[in-house]
């Protein structure tokens, strides 16, 4: 595993407050049903063998194990902005033995070359950025991708009932109200198409004990 480092804009660390980070794998483990739909966000991305995946804002790295010990045929990166969590995840895959490279930088700004990646998965970053810096975002995944190329996103959607709203309050207290003001819309989808994918949907949709939780697919253009 190697970590490589670039530093710009703030950013919203995993559970908004440094001091809390610790308790950012318990909490996903147990309330928000986080094995599930992450398998489901991999059956989906359809990885084949030799295929380059990027998890970005990958956090504590359990996406990424997920992805690598499911998929193990494939080069799994991760990137995220806080060097604390990836210094967990870090750790998390070199206990599982996994060969996985990770890199602190933004999701704005990626550190990559165009069309480095076949597939980018993401799971709860885009309710930690605001508009512009998911337009940017979806532009940059854009450019990193191949011709043809996936993007798997698991985050916050538009609550289907009144409960599931309700559900979303304390995360929007957490994560502040203009970052997720676009996932109370469930306008992703449309910041997508506007970027310049095709082929944009939802797949699923979870309740969760903190709302509706959407899974979306889209491809740049080959
Ligand atoms: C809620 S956590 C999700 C972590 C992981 N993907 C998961 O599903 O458990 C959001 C992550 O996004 C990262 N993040 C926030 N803003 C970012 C940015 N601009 N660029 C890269 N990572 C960012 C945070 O550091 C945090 O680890």
């Amino acid at each position: 595993m190697t970590t490589t480092s670039n530093t710009q804009e703030r950013f919203i660390p995993a559970l908004s407050y440094h001091v809390l980070t610790p308790l950012y794998d318990p909490i996903t483990q147990t309330l928000l049903r986080e094995e599930t739909w992450k398998l489901r966000l991999i059956a989906e991305a359809t990885l084949q063998k030799g295929e380059q995946v990027l998890d970005l804002g990958c956090g504590t790295g359990t996406l990424t194990l997920m992805l690598k010990q499911q998929h193990p045929e494939t080069t799994v990166v991760g990137l995220d902005a806080d060097p604390e969590v990836l210094a967990r995840a870090h750790k998390k895959l070199a206990r599982a033995h996994l060969e996985v490279t990770l890199t602190q930088g933004r999701a704005t700004d990626l550190p990559y070359l165009n069309t480095s990646f076949d597939c980018v998965v993401s799971s709860l970053l885009f309710h930690h950025l605001n508009e512009g810096q998911t337009r940017r975002t979806a532009r940059e995944v854009i450019r990193v991708l191949r011709p043809g190329g996936r993007l798997l996103v698991a985050d916050w959607g538009k609550a289907d009932t009144f409960l599931m709203r309700l559900a979303f309050f304390p995360i929007q207290l957490l994560d502040g109200f203009a970052t997720t003001q676009k996932n109370v819309e469930g306008a992703l989808p449309s910041l997508f198409l506007d970027a310049g994918f095709e082929e944009v949907e939802t797949i699923e949709v979870f309740h969760t004990l903190f709302g509706t939780l959407s899974l979306y697919q889209a491809r740049k253009k080959s």
